[in-house]
């Protein structure tokens, strides 16, 4: 069956979410509302509804698939989400072969000690290198009578700090590994996903969706894998069956979260030319660095599992979802559902808040 046409209670629900919102907002729900108090409860049969679509949902997608002979690809498993990925597929019983930028540093040397794991060297910015461990794969997977079932492009960079504080080598570095990077792998491992019919992920961020302040680069670079697994869910997967998936987390505390310290806001500025630097001011300064730390200290969750949860739904769920947004039980199912209703002028207002919130936060924790 054509993947895009399977029923989800998801559908419905949000379907019934929007044509509730579009008549609240738009009055004549309102107006009768006066008269009939009954109708006040409509919000509530909502909620009904939904958490019971919800929970249809759920359930439905609890059945996995079976991992025998089912190899899996990730990029970009140094540390991070890729690290921990790699230990909980293998865990489950898949052969992972994990890509690793260094294969002789800690992480690499802690896999390779690990069942079910195999560690090759890939920097995803190598094009040929991509294609041949793709080749490499294919082959030795067909000797062991496996199925190469899904890739997970994972491998990224961060990059933090005011957009014009970034130099366009920074962000072209940044996009041969986040944007590119994801491009090769795709392109290298189409063709054995086609065999196997598998799935396609890549690490997203809720900022592919809205574009964070103090990272804006980083979040085109999201907004463009997103948009990957969209469009090639469009146009390959009636023909392939591949499934696409974009996970997307908010902050979390991992390396690449905690590189983004004051120190390279400081080297960002310092590195500018003086003409810029005394119209933007070391005021401005000093306020960026205030926010960005405040933001890594208060709002970065410690907590990997909840995202390790969505990549393994996305690779293993027989019904595995197009988006995955990943974030604390309140943010994903109350925050986040109203949230993307929001128009963008609204948004505007909430992220300028963002900051605030954090300091209160922080103000919070450390009283
Ligand atoms: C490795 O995979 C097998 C199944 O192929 C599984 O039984 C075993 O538990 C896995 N090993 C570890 C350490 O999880």
């Amino acid at each position: 069956m054509n993947p895009l046409r399977k029923i989800r209670p998801v559908w419905v629900k949000d379907t019934i979410f929007v044509v509730f919102l579009l008549l609240y907002m738009f009055g004549p729900l309102q107006a009768v509302a006066s008269y009939l108090p009954l109708l006040w409860s409509i919000p509530a049969i909502f909620m009904l509804t939904s958490s019971v679509w919800s929970l249809v949902e759920l359930l439905l997608s609890e059945k996995r698939v079976d991992p025998y002979k089912k190899a899996i690809f990730i990029s970009g498993c140094d540390s991070g989400f890729g690290f921990e990925l790699v230990k909980h597929m293998a865990h489950k019983g898949f052969d992972v072969i994990a890509g690793c930028l260094k294969p002789d540093d800690g992480g690499a040397i802690l896999l390779r000690s690990m069942q079910n794991v195999s560690v090759v060297e890939l920097d995803v910015t190598k094009e040929d290198r991509v294609s041949n461990i793709a080749e490499l794969i294919g082959e030795r997977l067909k000797r062991e009578n496996k199925v190469l079932w899904a890739v997970v492009a994972n491998a990224g960079l961060g990059c933090c700090g005011p957009f014009e504080w970034t130099t366009i080598r920074e962000i072209e570095r940044m996009f041969d590994v986040n944007v590119y990077g994801c491009i090769r792998t795709a392109k290298a491992f189409l063709p054995l996903l086609r065999e196997s019919r598998g799935r396609f992920v890549v690490s997203g961020s809720l900022s592919g969706i809205h574009s964070f302040q103090n990272g804006v680069p980083y979040s085109m670079g999201k907004a463009a894998v997103k948009s990957l697994t969209e469009g090639l869910t469009r146009e390959l997967s009636p023909s392939t069956k591949i499934h696409f998936a974009c996970v997307m987390p908010t902050f979390h505390d991992t390396p690449m979260v905690r590189q983004a310290t004051a120190d390279e806001i400081d080297r960002k500025y310092h590195a500018l030319p003086e003409s810029l630097r005394d119209k933007i001011g070391l005021g401005y300064l000093k306020k960026i660095r205030e926010e960005i730390h405040m933001t890594i200290k208060s709002l970065t969750l410690k907590d990997l599992s909840r995202t390790i949860a969505k990549f393994d739904h996305a690779l293993t769920s027989t019904r595995p979802r197009f988006e995955y947004i990943s974030d604390t039980w309140l943010f994903e199912y109350v925050v986040w559902p109203l949230l993307k209703h929001f128009p963008v002028d609204t948004l505007h207002i909430l992220f300028e808040m963002l900051p605030a919130r954090a300091r209160l936060l922080h103000k919070f924790k450390c009283s």
